[in-house]
């Protein structure tokens, strides 16, 4: 059986294992997760490079290629596949409802347009959607059975990014909007609002760095938000977050519509670098791999709770500060290594698609959705603070505080130095919105 338009593309690859971004399958019907395990009958190839990379297992991704591999050309692969979908930023349920949202409606013979039943309900809208972050990140949530429209929203070229990928064929459709003039259009009745708009850092920045310029930008968006979707969840992504989530809490009361449940800091990232180094030092399988971080998003603010852990893992003090140290540079990693050309925005397109992917299950429903996130909070003296929540129809259900409990004497001292820094990054946000207010 020939399978004409599996769309693997292949990241990396070694000797018996290969790393695959899957996008989606239409003769097995299945795929669209972006990492996904597979399982090879014959007949794929991926070229004379599949043997010559280094051994490495960097998201825990799988592909059983103990069979031989031939003919693969490019994007076509051909022969027997069978998918199972292992590691993703979407849940097996989700996954597994992308594969039904493109069941064929009819199986009639040579037919080359199979109808789609989407499952999808639930709008998304993207603020800063032509960016570094914005385009992948779209990319990302066009993928998902749970949206059925997805709303992109810049200042400049934003209508190429909606017609090409309005072009793949999953369920959602993709709208564009571009300039303020067309923002509240943009966020009419949408569920979530992700905001990655604001300028990156440059090599030799801090987040802070950013405020004069972000903070305006977030006020801004958030009075449209305010005005237009009052009830979405909105996740703010745009630094820095320990400042512009404050700025958007106070926005949104002095509009008389916040929510302290649906308004969050994304730091999903901080969530993923964790799992991925902790995992990667302790040769731990990747998707088993869970460590809570709480704290901010910013430098010492981001404090990963290493004795939390899951599965339990032993560390010795000294992988305890060198993890924690690099998890906390890991932003500022990726700013020195672009070299100018900005921040992070795979990794965080990945880790923001998983925290809408979690929103929207917890909209669809889903009783068992925790993500950390930073948020309001009564867990320290701090009025915001990021830990791990449990998400909910209605937002934030529950701050998950056990883990806060039994801190190491590594993880108190650091979580008491924390505190200082992020109290002024908050008071900072709130007095910039009070500031506008007085002024006006
Ligand atoms: P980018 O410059 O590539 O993209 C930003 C986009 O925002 C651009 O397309 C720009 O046109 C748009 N924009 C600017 N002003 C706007 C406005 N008023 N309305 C709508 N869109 C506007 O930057 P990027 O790499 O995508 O990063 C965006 C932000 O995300 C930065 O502030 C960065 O520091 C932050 N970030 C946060 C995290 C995190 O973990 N929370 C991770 C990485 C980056
Ligand atoms: C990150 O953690 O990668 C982002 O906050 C971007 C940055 O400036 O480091």
């Amino acid at each position: 059986m020939l399978l004409p338009s599996l769309s693997c593309l292949p990241l990396e690859t070694f000797q018996d294992e290969v790393l695959v971004l899957v996008f989606f399958c239409e003769e097995c019907e299945m795929a669209a997760t972006s990492a996904t395990t597979f399982s090879v009958g014959s007949a794929i190839s991926f070229g004379p490079k599949a043997s010559q990379l280094p051994h490495s297992k960097p998201f825990g991704v799988r592909f059983n290629s103990k069979n031989s591999l031939a003919n693969f050309s490019g994007l076509k692969a051909a022969t027997f596949v069978s998918c199972e979908s292992e590691t993703s930023f979407m849940s097996k349920e989700t996954a597994q409802a992308l594969r039904s949202s493109f069941a064929r409606k009819a199986q009639k013979p040579n037919q080359t347009q199979y109808g789609l039943q989407p499952q999808a309900s639930f709008k998304v809208a993207i603020l800063g959607a032509a960016g570094g972050i914005g385009q992948p990140l779209a990319l990302l949530v066009k993928m998902s059975p749970l949206v059925s429209a997805l709303h992109l929203y810049d200042i400049a070229n934003v209508k190429g990014v909606a017609a090409d990928l309005s072009h793949c064929n999953t369920p959602s459709q993709v709208l564009d909007y571009t300039g303020a003039s067309e923002l509240a259009n943009c966020l009419k009745g949408v569920n979530v609002v992700v905001i990655p708009a604001g300028v990156p850092r440059k090599p030799g920045m801090t987040r802070d760095d950013l405020f004069n310029i972000n903070a305006n930008i977030v006020k801004t968006l958030v009075e449209a938000v305010a005005d237009n979707c009052p009830d979405a969840f909105i996740h703010i992504i745009s630094n820095p977050v320990n400042s512009t989530v404050p700025i958007a809490a106070e926005v949104l009361k002095q509009k008389g519509v916040y929510d302290p449940k649906k308004l969050f800091g994304v730091t999903t990232l901080d969530v993923v670098r964790a799992n991925t180094f902790v995992a990667q030092k302790k040769n731990l399988k990747l998707i088993d791999v869970d460590v809570p971080v709480i704290g901010g998003h910013a430098g010492i603010t981001i404090l990963p709770l290493l004795s939390k852990t899951k599965p339990s893992v032993s560390f010795t003090d000294e992988e305890v500060k060198e993890l924690t140290v690099r998890i906390q540079n890991a932003g500022t990693e990726v700013v020195e290594a672009k070299a100018g050309a900005g921040s992070a925005t795979l990794s965080m397109a990945y880790a923001a698609a998983r925290f809408v992917e979690s929103s929207l299950r917890a909209l669809d429903g889903d009783g068992d959705v925790y993500e950390c996130a930073y948020v309001e909070s009564n867990l320290t003296e701090l009025p915001f603070f990021a830990s791990r929540v449990k998400l909910g129809r209605k937002g934030v259900e529950a701050l998950i505080s056990s883990d806060l409990q039994g801190l190491t004497e590594y993880e108190q001292k650091a979580l008491d130095a924390l505190k200082p820094e992020l109290k002024g990054s908050i008071e900072k946000g709130i007095a910039f919105v009070q500031k506008e207010a007085v002024s006006a």
